[in-house]
């Protein structure tokens, strides 16, 4: 687990939704000023949140299969890692990736997300 303090930027950390309003294996969709951001949760609770938008075709990444820490894009298959965003080999690209953290079943984002 990273220590936040030791980021050299200021995050300011703002709840936007409990863990269970995201489904397990599934996603949520936010707006964010700069576009859909998708939150995934993984069958372990962990909760990564990605551009909505996957690196080949733009296709929704929020309705991909969630397994492991991975997400499959519903419109060619496409595996997206949900910790870096890269697509799994061969294919290749990355979709954005955001911070968040998971506090007492609040699931949290950087407020420069919504700012
Ligand atoms: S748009 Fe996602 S695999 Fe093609």
């Amino acid at each position: 687990m990273n220590d936040m303090s030791m980021n050299t930027k200021t995050q300011v950390w703002i709840e936007i939704c409990r863990l269970e309003d995201i489904p397990p294996q599934g996603a949520r969709v936010i707006r964010a000023t700069l576009g859909c951001v998708a939150l995934f949760r993984t069958a372990s609770d962990k909760v990564f949140a990605l551009e909505d938008r996957c690196p080949h075709k733009g296709g929704p990444l929020s309705q991909g299969i969630v397994h492991e820490n991975g997400v499959t894009c519903p419109l060619h298959n496409w595996v997206i890692d949900l910790e870096t965003g890269v697509a799994k080999a061969p294919d290749e690209g990355r979709a954005r990736t955001f911070p968040v953290q998971v506090r007492d079943g609040r699931v949290l984002i950087d407020r420069a997300l919504l700012a």
